[in-house]
Parts: structure tokens; C-alpha cells; sequence
């Protein structure tokens, strides 16, 4: 299912906009911070240029030497320091989940910060806190940026999916995207994002309920629209993954 970006743009390269889902007004957000500059930060940073969003990028190395790939990758993007990235109206995790707590805290204190991470031992090596299935790995984050106000999402589909597959809102085969949060505005601006860039965002329930579209669960990976989307973790509970969770949260509980 190969298919262009070309295909979901406006003359100008950029995704047109629908209507019937509330636009948190003005468009929003003006801008967006990325904390990443591999496959996943520099697509993102794409799909958000091509909506017509401010953009900058950062890494672990100096602004200087990303300026390149992320001006390849998305032309109208700066490369930044992590501090000028977190001062953005929302700012995506696209680091490796181990690197998390490298990060200073206080610097996204305040922030709407998009967890796009998954913790991959064999990347990340093994880290307890988050083999710990009775909670999520956007759990952990929370507790690593504490006065920030984490939402989980844009971490299932692949970095191609994201590169590949954005469509504009009312296009028959647009991905859905979950998105799982503890505060209901956050949920609704995430989703507004998420819409903006060229998916269908989903309610997936509040940061617990991140789990549903972790790695080693039936959505992680898939290509599936809204309907799809839904009914996959709808039946969540009943899938094995599932029920090792819930057995691991019933032993915590
Ligand atoms: N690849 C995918 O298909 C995909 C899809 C969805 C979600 N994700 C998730 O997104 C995360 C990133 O994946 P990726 O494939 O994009 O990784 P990647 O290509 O290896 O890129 C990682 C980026 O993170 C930066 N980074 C590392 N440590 C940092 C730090 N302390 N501060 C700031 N930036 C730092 C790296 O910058 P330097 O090179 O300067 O260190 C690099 O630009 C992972 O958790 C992954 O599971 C990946």
C-alpha cells in the first residue's frame, strides 16, 4: 500500500484541512518542538511544515550539526537546543525512550509534551521501570518530566507510515492515530495535532491506557483506520498481551 503524501496536499504541499472535528481556534498549535532528529523527529517535522506549522528540531548534538538533515527533511524547520524546543507549544518525544531521563526535567515543566517513544531493550537495554507492565511506559515518562503534562501518541505507526501515509481529514483510507492522556484539554489538543497532521486521532482513555498501543500489542505497527483502529483496542483486554497486563496490574492492585 504504497502510497504518496502528493496524494493528501493542497496545490501548495500542504494537507488541506475538513471539517466536523472542533478546531481548537486558532489552529493549533502554532508551533511544534521535536526532541529527535532521526527517522521518526525528521518525519514528523515534515508533516508539520506541510500543515503549515512551525517547526524546530533538536538532538543531543549542537544545533549545527543537524542543520542539514533536518533542513533536507523539512525545509522551512530549525535546528535548535532542546531548551528552545521545549519553550514550543507542544513539543514530541522522538528519542530513544533510555535517553528520557537525560533530559532536564525542569525545562518541560509546563509543556504539553507528545511521548512518540517505546522502550525497545535491545536499543534502550533493560530497564525495570519499564518492563513494569502494570504501568505504561508514558507513566514513566510522566514521573521522568514531572511538570510536564504528558500525552502518549504518535509512537505506533512506523516512521515510513508517517512519511508515507498522511491524509487529508475525509479520505477514505486515513491511519488513525491514539492518543491517551489524563487531562481532557490536552487530549483534545493532541487530537487537534494528530488532525492536523494527517491522521484520525483516537481516544484511547487516559496515560494507563497507553499500553493499549505499546510495542508487542496488536495495534503497534498496524495500518489501521478509525473503525479498525477502535475495535483493535476495544478488544485489548482480550488479546494475550492484554491479559499478561492485566495480570500483572490485578498482582499490583
Ligand atoms: N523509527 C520508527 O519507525 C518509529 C516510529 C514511531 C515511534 N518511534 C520511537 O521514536 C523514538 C525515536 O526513534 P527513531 O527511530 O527516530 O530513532 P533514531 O533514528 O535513532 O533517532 C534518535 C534521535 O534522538 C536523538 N537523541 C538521542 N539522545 C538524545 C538526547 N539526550 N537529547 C536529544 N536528542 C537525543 C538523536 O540525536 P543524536 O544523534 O544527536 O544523539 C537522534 O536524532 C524511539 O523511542 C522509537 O521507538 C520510532
Amino acid at each position: 500500500m504504497a502510497r504518496s503524501r502528493a496524494n493528501g496536499c493542497r496545490g501548495d504541499g500542504r494537507l488541506a484541512y475538513g471539517t466536523g472535528v472542533d478546531p481548537i481556534a486558532p489552529p493549533f498549535p502554532r508551533d511544534l518542538g521535536v526532541v529527535g532528529a532521526g527517522r521518526v523527529g525528521l518525519a514528523l517535522a515534515a508533516l508539520a511544515e506541510h500543515a503549515g506549522i512551525d517547526v524546530q528540531v533538536a538532538a543531543s548534538r549542537e544545533p549545527e550539526r543537524i542543520r542539514a538533515q533536518v533542513h533536507a527533511a523539512a525545509p522551512g524547520a530549525h535546528a535548535a537546543t532542546v531548551e528552545q524546543v521545549a519553550r514550543s507549544q507542544v513539543v514530541v518525544l522522538a528519542l530513544p525512550l533510555g535517553k528520557v531521563r537525560t533530559l532536564d526535567a525542569a525545562m518541560f515543566n509546563g509543556v504539553l509534551v507528545v511521548d512518540a517513544t517505546n522502550y525497545w531493550w535491545e536499543l534502550d537495554g533493560h530497564l525495570p521501570q519499564f518492563e513494569d507492565l502494570a504501568t505504561s511506559s508514558s507513566e514513566q515518562v510522566q514521573l521522568l518530566l514531572p511538570g510536564a503534562r504528558v500525552v502518549k501518541s504518535l509512537n505506533h505507526l512506523s516512521a515510513y507510515a508517517l512519511e508515507e501515509l498522511a491524509r487529508p481529514r475525509g479520505v477514505a483510507d486515513r491511519l488513525a492515530v491514539a492518543v491517551a492522556g489524563d487531562h481532557e484539554a490536552d487530549l483534545r489538543a493532541v487530537s487537534a495535532l494528530v488532525d492536523r497532521l494527517g491522521f484520525d486521532p483516537i481516544a484511547a482513555g487516559p496515560l494507563a491506557e497507553g499500553m493499549r498501543f505499546e510495542p508487542q500489542t496488536e495495534l503497534f505497527g498496524a495500518d489501521a483506520d478509525a473503525q479498525e483502529a477502535r475495535e483493535i483496542l476495544d478488544r485489548f483486554w482480550d488479546s494475550q498481551r492484554g491479559r499478561v497486563v492485566g495480570r500483572a496490574r490485578s498482582r499490583e492492585g
